[in-house]
């Protein structure tokens, strides 16, 4: 059995030595030409003109392309028709697309960009989702989850506090950058490599920009470099412009963008205002909540509309709300369009209730886990509030072990102990919870397909809806099918993602890659095994049921024979030798009015406890140790899944600390490349790492009794923002919460310890 081990990723070897093909890799087809954008040089304007006569002169250019070369739609927008592939008249963010340069090189693409002459009427910019929000402008109508009389619960509490948050977004900063190359073939045909989480909606968003039908249309995607929701819709303008370009020249086009238009172009995990007012008893427990949260969407809706439903389930964490008012805008400001992110918003709703929770304990001064157990869900009654029931909670175990197994209080002692004595590092340590809601909030896109193909010498190939960025998608399907099949993975290759194969695929995305393609693979793969064993059982007149199938055999009821002969004798009776299979997830539904229903099939839960130093005179910190418990169901692959878990971790501690985002008065990013934008080195990694899986199989049947792994663990890097801010407060004494927004970079950190020491906290 390989389900359950510890295996290395499916291309950890072509990884390691540079032979896993990425789109970029790809031999040059004959006649290969290179794409590259040019765009708005300001944050919102109208364009009269643009003078492309130096960039069509320049050298090695074949073709440059604007808006009216569209044959069909010039959008690319995933839900809301809001998203021009090419700006034709009003320009939304500095760098927005204008028009297209084909030429010989990336490099000569690139420089031709460069000679447009723009004739522009530049508007007042709006950089922010307050200011936006002041002014009404919104790409989609507010979203509201309400249970209860907030107002009156507000007005009779014993304790009342209120607030505001701003948390900053996060650059995907995938290793690989957005890329695809288009090739036409015959009969207005169009093949097509990208680099995408979402293949269906390139074909979708091709066929229209094209004017063809989908079915001309084939996607292919081997392997991500990195997707974390950045290649969800974001992947689309590229491929578009690709196709067209391939489609207008006749000829192949690569479109690869260089890392800082990468940086400048494409969106980002949403940033958050938030202001809220929230009603305790006198213990400090939550009667009432209200919450504003104000999303950055940038230009345009992308997946805004989505990212902020998610994070509006996801605002009770782990915790039971009794009365909620609980709003999200979807504030449209001059930048790039921002998108999905690992968590999909979850991270930004949750992150509210943990800060809110934290003040309130500093307040009351009481330990904050203490608190935040106080107010964990409990009981498979409690409903969160869109009215889901939160089945088999598993908080409370998962915390008691890890506040064990972490010597949570020995050490809360010990770090207040040492912050008496040190007058200038103080020591931080704090525990937080995650709950995350597991499906689409979108109930149609929670279906799956797979295919399954067995050859004469008994070697099998995979083929699925999902796509592999890194995540391990395909490694977990092919131990799924191979023991299903009674094979060695030796003899089994996952093929690359290909909408000739399956078609109308979802996105892999919401965590549920393994969830719903490997249910479908391993529906195709019990087909096979089961029209097989009923072959050998008519044969040899015994009972299908005694026929197991194991290290490359099939063997019961005295029969044995190798696997490979077994499909060979099976072909010559003409027995079909591939299947497909199909999943579609149970017991969901959801009122998108209302924002009610049973959007999540299941939970995955998971805690950490992150303990930190900070230095009170330069703002620089380190985390000293982590201990994460996380509940990946029965897990699939425990390697695969740790490694999830610390990935998660990383970029989430990465998000609220080191990785800030700053765009100048004009709108220009200007944190737009490694030197300048931060993500966590090795060297930020918590020096003392212990991850575990929480041993307990998820209560739903998903595949093996697994639990989706891809997000959740993201929100376990709370807890090193708040371990800063513990050691922020020490230096006023623990009762005054430091102001701090996230991220919590160094300079942040290094203000915080000086209000805290004025007293301004
Ligand atoms: N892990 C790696 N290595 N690279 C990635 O791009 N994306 C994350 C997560 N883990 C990502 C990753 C995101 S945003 C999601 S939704 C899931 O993987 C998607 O894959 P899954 O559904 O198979 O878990
Ligand atoms: Mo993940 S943000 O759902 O691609």
């Amino acid at each position: 059995m390989s389900v359950g081990t510890a295996l290395p990723h499916e291309s950890a070897a072509l990884h390691v030595s540079g032979e896993a093909l990425f789109v970029d890799d790809r031999r040059a087809l004959e006649g290969e030409l290179h794409l590259a954008v040019g765009g708005s040089p300001v944050a919102h304007g109208r364009l009269r003109a643009v003078d492309l006569s130096a960039v069509r002169a320049a050298p090695g250019v074949r073709a440059v392309l604007t808006a009216e070369d569209i044959p069909g739609r010039n959008d690319c927008g995933p839900i809301v028709e809001d998203d021009p592939i090419l700006a034709a008249e009003a320009l939304r963010f500095v760098g927005q697309p204008v028009f297209a340069v084909v030429a010989d090189s990336q490099r000569l693409a690139r420089q031709a960009a460069r000679l447009a002459k723009f004739d522009i009427v530049e508007l007042p910019a709006i950089l922010d989702a307050r200011s936006a929000h002041e002014r009404g402008e919104f790409v989609l109508p507010p979203q509201v989850i309400r249970r209860g009389d907030t107002e009156s619960v507000l007005r009779n509490a014993a304790r009342r506090y209120s607030g505001r948050l701003w948390v900053g977004g996060q650059e995907h900063f995938y290793l690989e950058g957005q890329i695809t190359v288009a090739a036409p073939g015959e009969d207005g045909q169009m093949e097509v490599w990208c680099s995408t989480q979402h293949p269906s909606e390139m074909q979708r968003l091709i066929a229209a920009a094209l004017g063809r039908d989908a079915g001309q249309i084939r996607v292919e995607t081997r392997r991500m470099g990195g997707g974390f929701g950045g290649k969800e819709s974001q992947s689309a303008q590229f491929a578009c412009l690709a196709a067209i370009a391939a489609d207008a020249l006749g000829c192949p086009v690569k479109c690869r963008l260089d890392r800082d238009d990468d940086m400048r172009l494409t969106g980002k995990r949403h940033a958050v205002e938030y202001d809220y007012e929230v009603g305790c008893d006198s213990d400090g427990r939550i009667q009432a909540l209200q919450l504003r949260m104000l999303f950055d969407a940038g230009h345009s809706a992308d997946l805004s509309g989505p990212v902020a439903t998610r994070a509006l389930c996801h605002v009770d964490n782990a915790y039971f709300l009794p009365a909620v008012d609980l709003k999200a805008h979807s504030c449209r400001t001059h930048k790039v369009s921002n998108t999905a992110f690992r968590g999909f918003g979850g991270p930004q709703g949750a992150f509210a209730i943990e800060y809110i929770l934290d003040d309130i304990a500093r307040d009351r001064g009481v330990d904050a886990l203490d608190l935040r157990k106080a107010h964990f869900y409990s009981d498979g009654a409690q409903t969160t509030p869109y009215g889901q029931p939160v089945e088999a909670p598993l908080i409370g175990r998962i915390v008691e072990e890890l506040e064990q197994s972490s010597d949570y209080r020995a050490r809360r002692a010990a770090i207040d102990a040492f912050n008496r004595d040190s007058p200038v590092l103080r020591r931080g340590l704090a525990l937080t919870p995650v709950k995350f809601g597991i499906s689409f909030n979108v109930v149609h896109f929670n279906q799956a397909g797979a295919l399954v193909q067995i050859y004469l010498d008994g070697s099998v190939r995979v083929n699925h809806g999902g796509t592999e960025m890194g995540q391990g998608l395909h490694t977990k399907i092919g131990q799924l099918v191979a023991d299903e099949l009674g094979i060695g993975l030796e003899r089994l290759r996952v093929t690359a993602t290909d909408t000739g194969k399956i078609p109308n695929t979802s996105a892999t995305a919401a965590s549920t890659g393994s969830d719903l393609n490997g249910m479908a693979a391993l529906r195709a793969a019990h087909t096979l095994r089961r029209r097989l064993a009923d072959f050998v059982a008519a044969r040899e007149g015994i009972d299908a049921a005694l026929l197991e199938f194991a290290d490359g055999r099939v063997c019961g009821g005295g029969f044995d024979a190798p696997f490979e002969q077994v499909v060979r004798q099976a072909y010559g009776h003409r027995v079909q030798l591939w299947s497909d299979g199909f999943y579609a997830t149970p017991d969901l539904h959801w009122d998108r009015e209302r924002l009610q229903g049973h959007p999540f099939y299941y939970f995955a839960w998971g805690a950490a406890v992150s303990e930190v130093a900070i230095d009170t005179l330069t703002g620089e910190y380190r985390i000293l140790r982590a201990d994460l418990l996380h509940d990946a169901g029965r897990s699939l692959n425990p390697a695969i899944d740790i490694g999830q878990i610390e990935g998660g971790f990383v970029q989430g501690a990465g998000w609220l600390t080191r990785e800030e985002l700053h765009w100048n008065e004009r709108g220009e990013l200007l944190t737009h490349a490694p030197s300048t934008y931060k993500i966590p080195a090795v060297s930020d990694t918590p020096a003392d790492f212990r991850v575990r899986l929480f041993d307990a199989d998820n209560h739903r049947p998903t595949v093996m009794r697994s639990k989706a792994v891809g997000e959740p663990p993201l929100l376990l890097g709370f807890s090193v923002f708040f371990a800063l801010r513990d050691a922020i407060a020490s230096v006023g004494g623990g009762r005054v919460s430091p102001p701090l927004d996230a991220p919590a970079t160094p300079e942040a950190v290094l203000r915080a310890v000086e209000a805290c020491r004025g007293g301004t906290g």
